[in-house]
């Protein structure tokens, strides 16, 4: 696939794993700026919930492939798939449990990337998040941060946000979806060899997104 490599790309990329924080950093870093921002994991939850509520098997590569080649998607403050407000729904048990084999799909990985680099050549500038974002989508993205968090935090900050599961259930799912995750064959969750990797575990949220500002104003973003 060909990077993206126009001048000046005005991105910060923000990767890792559930429950790191990312979301949270990414959207206060947007509003701060004042740059458009992402959230590239609503974008394989969209595709898995849609898969599910047509009947197709999240495991049949080609159908849902094709899914996500054609259905209409976007990826706002609301999570619009073909005119349905998904936005509560793609964060549902079920749809949690179908994403990380849909985003194992090399198929349906090249389609969103295509439309990642789309939304980014059409707004200008983004805070953009996931877990290949700085390594495969946007190699050439200004600035870099990996976030992190201990194994514990993670879920403990993610039973905190799903009120119907337990942590040890959530916790279960966090390590699947990491094992899966970071072992595919197509783009795995990975520290790209120039970001910055930060351990939120001990960290506030404020502490985080000072540290991202700095980062972007070293890098001429803000
Ligand atoms: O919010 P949470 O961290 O639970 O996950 P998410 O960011 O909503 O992403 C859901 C899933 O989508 C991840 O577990 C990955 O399988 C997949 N994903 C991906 O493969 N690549 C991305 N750039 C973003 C998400």
């Amino acid at each position: 696939m060909p990077t993206l490599k126009p001048p000046g790309l005005k991105v910060i990329a923000i990767d890792g794993p559930a429950g790191s924080g990312k979301s949270t950093v990414a959207r206060a870093v947007a509003a701060k700026l004042g740059m458009p921002y992402l959230d590239t994991g609503a974008m394989y939850r969209a595709v898995a919930f849609s898969a599910i509520r047509r009947g197709i098997d999240p495991e049949d590569a080609a159908t849902v492939a094709k899914l996500a080649r054609e259905m209409e998607l976007e990826v706002a403050d609301r999570v619009m798939v073909d005119d349905v407000d998904a936005t509560i729904e793609i964060r549902s048990p079920e749809v949690t449990r179908a994403v990380s084999v849909v985003a194992v799909n090399p198929e349906v990985r090249k389609e969103l990337v295509r439309r990642q680099r789309e939304w980014a050549e059409r707004e200008g500038s983004g805070v953009i998040e996931g877990r290949d974002i700085g390594t495969v989508v946007f190699p050439e993205a200004p600035v870099k941060v990996y976030m992190t968090a201990s194994d514990e935090e993670r879920a403990q900050r993610r039973s905190q946000e799903l009120l119907d599961m337990h942590y040890d259930e959530v916790a279960a799912d966090i390590a699947r979806r990491d094992h899966i995750d970071s072992t595919r064959e197509h783009a795995p969750l990975a520290v790209a060899p120039d970001a910055v990797v930060v351990d939120t575990t001990a960290s506030t949220v404020e502490e985080v997104v000072e540290l991202v500002l700095t980062l972007a104003a070293k890098a001429g973003l803000g």
